[in-house]
């Protein structure tokens, strides 16, 4: 199929129509220009899927929009409905959304005409009763990225100028799904690299192993409690892993270290995060992340390490790997102790709500940890009745 390209010039809009043709075309031309500054704006693959949907159902004028992205290893194409469900679709003639895909053609069905292949569009579509609808494959490069759906068009049918429409967003969104993929790969690679760098500190620490990646699956879970943003859930991730990298500063004689440190050797291994900022503070692609490294031993109260901050003054990102720090120090096993039950744990974190840690943070992570094969009351209670 020959790709969608724009179709529109000035002419073409004097030509022939009325007034009132004329001033509704004008609001989907300037509806389109806004909709290419919106989605160029991220570079989070969900977010541009979520505002394109919403931007292309007005534009379109249609009862609902679904936009399908096509499985890199595989044959269908798949779309996550407004429940956070996902659905998949094989691409072949046996619905419109995959027709359109093997043929890498635009279809249009209108009214009236009972289209077979209705029967087996995914169950969101079908809760709509489909009656008119305009699909559009998004190719780039002879290569099929996915396929816009616009499902009943409030104006009756689907007409020429809704293809036109339609086939420019395609045109505008394909390039940015692309470029998502590819930052999406990038920003991939740059993690394992970041995760390598930070395993060297785990081989020389006390810790069994793991620390690291535990760390920052704790931190992502209690993140996405706390309903944090793509871009800040990016940057706790890359804190995360490197929340220790200062310790790469310490003498292996008071890292490596079988019995709990002296209060001198204490002081110096305090100096990790200073140690780390000192590393990592040039690292332009890191400039967000250094503070939540930098600041994940300081406590609401002030009596926290090495810079004695309060409250407000530690941003969330180095609170959040504080907690999810110190429960993985608490249940791990080490050299010199056994790791304590991850009830126990948690019962301590809640302990220190609001002096030790944020109070935020606390309750974002208690609601991951009670949803967690870990959380069990009566493992809690026999447990103390022993003791
Ligand atoms: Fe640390």
């Amino acid at each position: 199929m020959k790709e969608n390209k724009q179709q529109f010039s000035n002419t073409e809009i004097d030509d022939g129509l009325d007034e009132l043709e004329k001033s509704h075309r004008l609001n989907r031309f300037e509806s389109m220009l806004k909709f290419s500054r919106v989605i160029s704006g991220s570079l989070s693959l969900k977010d541009i899927i979520k505002k394109a949907q919403g931007h292309t159902r007005k534009l379109l004028e249609s009862e609902h929009v679904c936009i399908y992205l096509k499985d890199k290893s595989a044959d269908y194409l798949s779309m996550t409905d407004q429940m956070g469900e996902e659905h998949s679709i094989a691409i072949d003639e046996n619905s419109v959304v995959g027709s359109s895909a093997y043929l890498q053609a635009t279809l249009k069905i209108d009214k009236g005409v009972s289209d077979i292949r209705f029967a087996r569009e995914v169950l969101a579509i079908k809760k709509l009763r489909p009656k008119s609808m305009l699909v559009i494959p998004m190719v780039l490069n002879g290569e099929l990225l996915g396929v816009i759906q616009a499902t009943n068009s409030l104006n009756n049918n689907f007409n020429e100028q809704d293809i036109q429409f339609g086939e420019a967003v395609a045109t505008q969104l394909t390039p940015v799904i692309q470029n998502a993929y590819l930052y999406e790969e990038l920003h991939k690679q740059f993690i394992q690299v970041v995760e390598a760098l930070a395993d060297t500190i785990t081989k020389k620490d006390s810790y069994t192993g793991g620390h690291t990646k535990r760390v920052s699956h704790f931190a992502m879970k209690i993140g996405s409690k706390l309903n944090l943003s793509w871009e800040e859930m990016n940057d706790l991730r890359l804190a995360a892993v490197l929340h220790d990298i200062g310790k790469i500063g310490i003498e292996d004689a008071i890292l490596k270290k079988k019995a709990p440190l002296t209060d001198d050797e204490f002081a110096v291994m305090r100096e990790h995060p200073r140690l780390g900022y000192e590393i990592l503070k040039n690292v332009d692609s890191l400039s967000r992340v250094v503070d939540g490294m930098r600041f994940h031993h300081e406590r609401p109260d002030g009596t926290g390490y090495p810079y004695g901050l309060k409250g407000d003054e530690i941003p969330i990102i180095a609170m959040i790997i504080s907690v999810a720090d110190t429960f993985d120090a608490m249940i791990s096993t080490r050299p010199y102790r056994k790791g304590l039950p991850p009830m126990v744990a948690y019962e301590e974190i809640r302990k220190y709500s609001g002096t030790q840690f944020s109070s935020n943070v606390v309750e974002a992570f208690s609601e991951w940890f009670e949803s967690t094969k870990m959380y069990s009351v009566n493992r809690l209670d026999s447990k103390k009745k022993a003791s």
